[in-house]
């Protein structure tokens, strides 16, 4: 049992194999906790927990002489509003008569083998893995209120993942006006916080900066995760880096608003508090309802942020992620949407897929415009249904001339949202989210559907099953184009609008997961105008999300790099486009390209009519080497091998196979310059011993001048894994635009 009560110390030691997680009991019955980090074996560490007194922070009734003892000092396990803790709260409510306190305290613990499921919410699935639950009850009797704190422990995986039941016992309504999944609180730390920002096509750009005494809240009040702030954060010692160094990730199973709250208190302990935001956030809890807060997820290392990664995407890929699709060959596709736009019709269609063929394309995706009067983005949102006046001969003609070429096909949907110019709108105009007697926000002139409601679900429900029913489907691009905004459900009465963010996402989630036992081996790809709503709640049903709008490879590398933190590979999206770009006008090498699409789950987006001869049989070859190498990068260790110092010059990343038997490095050179430095790049995680031979070797040496240096013979070189660990690999300069290369190494003895 990875769990452990002592029942005389009445503390409860989590372990994983090489980290613990301990809480304490007080004599108060206050549930504190004492310790996270690497494994102690079980010491109890309740000694860190020092009852001091200080001025303004002030004590439980029953200690008003004992003043070392106040829930203002001590680490919580979960803090709440009104009794004395002063920092940021994970339960904040409102009692029928109108008071704000929240005092929990212990009622009783336990311990159980396996876990439940959530219903309706994305989990860490238990697939094979041994996972123990510890269930805290904790209880304000004078409320009428009972909390269940509920601790899965993944003792292989190195995860703990939490959430929180509030559950009203009174005899009237409770209104929660912050209901968090988790609360930690660090003792005796100075931490650096990095998180990641970003905007519309240009997502997840790390930040880190030093913890200081201020409350930084790293949010969305957007309806979605959000382009602009994950709801992923690390917290790591100052002097961690990608190799050594303590840091603990929370990442938040959650794709609609949330925040991420850090806070150093007076005395140095810095809390983090994780979970829905409470922005727009109010729940009314009637006479024996419960509510179920989203899953979080806490890791820790002391191995430094590349560890920290592979722990998440480990448990991402093996354990979020829907199980069929992930040691399954998920095809090469080409999309046609930068190739098109909505200017196609089903002839343009049968020959794209022709040309994607020929290039050695797997799978054929038809992006937004074949349904209802969709020529351009203000119409036809909501009525899914296929446009015979461009697709002529139906959607199943289509797949089948796409199946018979031996490709699977794939179809754009953007379920949760309605045009005006609709006939859905015009039936349901209450079916939109918007306010009484205004005027709505409009963003890309649609509106978002109310996915509060169960008659909005069933419809959609119905309608794509009947697209996937009428064509050979294999795929479907799940899009989501606005942030929220009038979050207001006609179905809805006053007390119960600021329910109305949540149950969206409900909504969304009871449709993902009805079409999925309805259409297993359809595979979501999700997407919210690129990475909107990137994030491990999403990938519970799909196990990619295009990653960016941004399909420019030189942005990519930063877009792609910042996503890979806490985001395995198998989970992003990625796509070779046309070149000049469509979003930044750049020139890159088509190779260059394809090596930076291949860090993702690779295909092309672009119109392959247009493509030379010369160029099909260079992507038939990239496709052929992604597929060589598909395991290794999509379940080998993904190691970020330049950083910030190296990248004003190129940017390197690898794969290592977890019997480091093989290895592939890419480097693209981002800023070429003449009479140039050596490249020296520190593999890791290679058998020191082991002796590696370069056995393939693709570039974009095409593109160089006649005098560029690309003498190098690479293929056949072969290096100590321990010389290629301590000095690295000698990349010559290389010169051109945006010059790329990856290189293979396999283990020969
Ligand atoms: C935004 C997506 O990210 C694009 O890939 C494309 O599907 C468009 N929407 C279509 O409207």
């Amino acid at each position: 049992m990875s769990i452990v009560f002592d029942e005389k110390s009445r503390f409860f030691s989590l372990m994983t194999e090489n980290t613990e997680y301990q809480i304490r009991i007080n004599e108060l019955g206050m549930v504190l906790h004492t310790y996270y980090g690497k494994r102690v074996g079980g010491f109890d560490m309740s000694y860190l927990l020092k009852e001091l007194d200080r001025g303004f922070s002030g004590n439980p009734y029953e200690c008003r002489n004992k003043r070392g003892i106040s829930a203002d000092t001590l680490p919580q396990e979960y803090s709440t509003d009104g009794a004395g803790d002063y920092r940021v709260s994970a339960l904040s409510l409102c009692l029928s008569n109108g008071s704000g306190t929240a005092d929990l305290r212990y009622k009783s613990h336990e311990i159980i083998s396996g876990r439940d499921e959530l219903k309706g919410l994305p989990y860490v699935r238990a697939e094979k893995d041994k996972v123990d639950t510890l269930k805290i009850y904790l209880e304000d009797k004078v409320a009428g209120l009972l909390v269940v704190l509920a601790y899965q422990v993944f003792e292989e995986k190195d995860i703990i993942s939490r959430y929180s039941v509030i559950k009203n016992e009174s005899d009237g309504d409770i209104f929660l006006n912050k209901a968090a999944s988790a609360c930690v609180d660090f003792m005796g730390k100075d931490l650096d916080l990095i998180h990641f920002h970003g905007r519309h096509a240009f997502e997840r750009q790390p930040e880190r900066r030093r913890v200081t005494h201020d409350i930084c809240r790293i949010g969305s009040k957007r309806g979605t995760s959000s382009h602009h702030n994950n709801p992923f954060v690390i917290l790591c010692d100052r002097n961690t880096d990608e190799w050594n160094g303590d840091s603990f990730g929370v990442m938040l199973m959650y794709s609609g608003e949330h925040a991420q709250e850090i806070e150093k208190d007076q005395a140095g302990t810095i809390r983090v508090v994780s979970g829905i935001s409470d922005d727009h956030f109010r729940w009314k809890l009637s006479k024996g309802e419960e509510f179920t807060t989203p899953e979080v997820m806490l890791a820790f290392t002391d191995k430094g942020l590349s560890e920290l990664s592979f722990l998440f995407h480990r448990i991402i890929r093996e354990n979020i992620c829907p199980g069929q699709f992930r040691d399954i060959k998920r095809p090469v596709l080409m999309n046609n949407w930068e190739g098109t736009y909505f200017d196609f019709d089903d002839d343009k269609i049968m020959e794209i897929a022709d040309s994607a063929k020929e290039a050695g394309c797997e799978m054929l995706v038809l992006d937004d415009g074949w349904f209802g009067a969709r020529n351009d983005d203000h119409a036809g949102l909501g009525d899914w249904v296929v446009n015979r006046n461009k697709i002529k001969k139906g959607m199943d003609k289509i797949a089948d001339h796409v199946e018979s070429l031996g490709m699977k096909f794939g179809l754009w949907f953007e379920p949760e949202m309605v045009n005006e110019d609709s006939d859905l709108y015009r039936a349901h105009p209450d079916w939109a989210l918007t306010d009484p007697d205004r005027k709505p926000v409009m963003a890309r002139d649609q509106l978002v559907l109310d996915m509060s409601r169960s008659e909005v679900v069933d419809y959609l429900y119905e309608s794509i099953s009947g697209i996937l029913n009428s064509a050979k489907i294999s795929y479907v691009k799940w899009d989501f184009n606005r942030s929220l905004s009038n979050v207001f459900s006609r179905a809805l009465p006053a007390d119960r609008q600021g329910e109305v963010a949540h149950r969206f996402v409900l909504g969304t989630y009871s449709l993902m997961e009805r079409l999925r036992e309805r259409f297993p081996d359809v595979m979501i790809e999700g997407c919210s105008g690129g990475g909107g709503r990137f994030d491990a709640g999403i990938m519970f049903y799909s196990p990619q999300i295009w990653c960016s709008d941004n399909t420019e490879a030189i942005n990519r590398l930063k877009i792609q790099k910042g996503t890979s933190y806490g985001y395995p590979i198998s989970t992003i999206g990625s796509h070779v486009s046309a070149s000049p770009n469509h979003q930044t006008g750049r020139e890159v090498p088509l190779m260059t390209r394809a090596i930076v699409a291949m860090a993702g789950t690779f295909g092309y987006e672009l119109d392959p009519r247009l493509l030379s001869s010369q160029e099909k049989a260079m992507i038939r070859d990239q496709i052929k080497t992604f597929n060589k190498y598909y395991d290794l990068i999509q379940k080998g260790r993904y190691l970020r091998l330049s950083d910030e110092q190296d990248e004003q010059y190129y940017t390197s990343w690898g794969f290592v196979s977890e019997d480091r038997s093989e290895a592939l490095v890419s480097l693209v050179v981002t800023d070429v310059r003449a009479n140039p430095e050596v490249m020296y790049v520190r593999l890791r995680r290679l058998d020191p011993d082991a002796m590696y031979e370069v056995d393939n070797c693709i570039s974009s040496n095409a593109q160089v001048p006649e005098n560029g240096v690309y003498s190098q013979k690479t293929e056949g070189e072969i290096y100590s894994g321990a010389a290629l660990m301590n000095a690295g690999y000698a990349f010559d300069p290389m010169f051109g635009s945006y010059p790329a290369i990856q290189l293979h190494f396999r283990r020969i003895y």
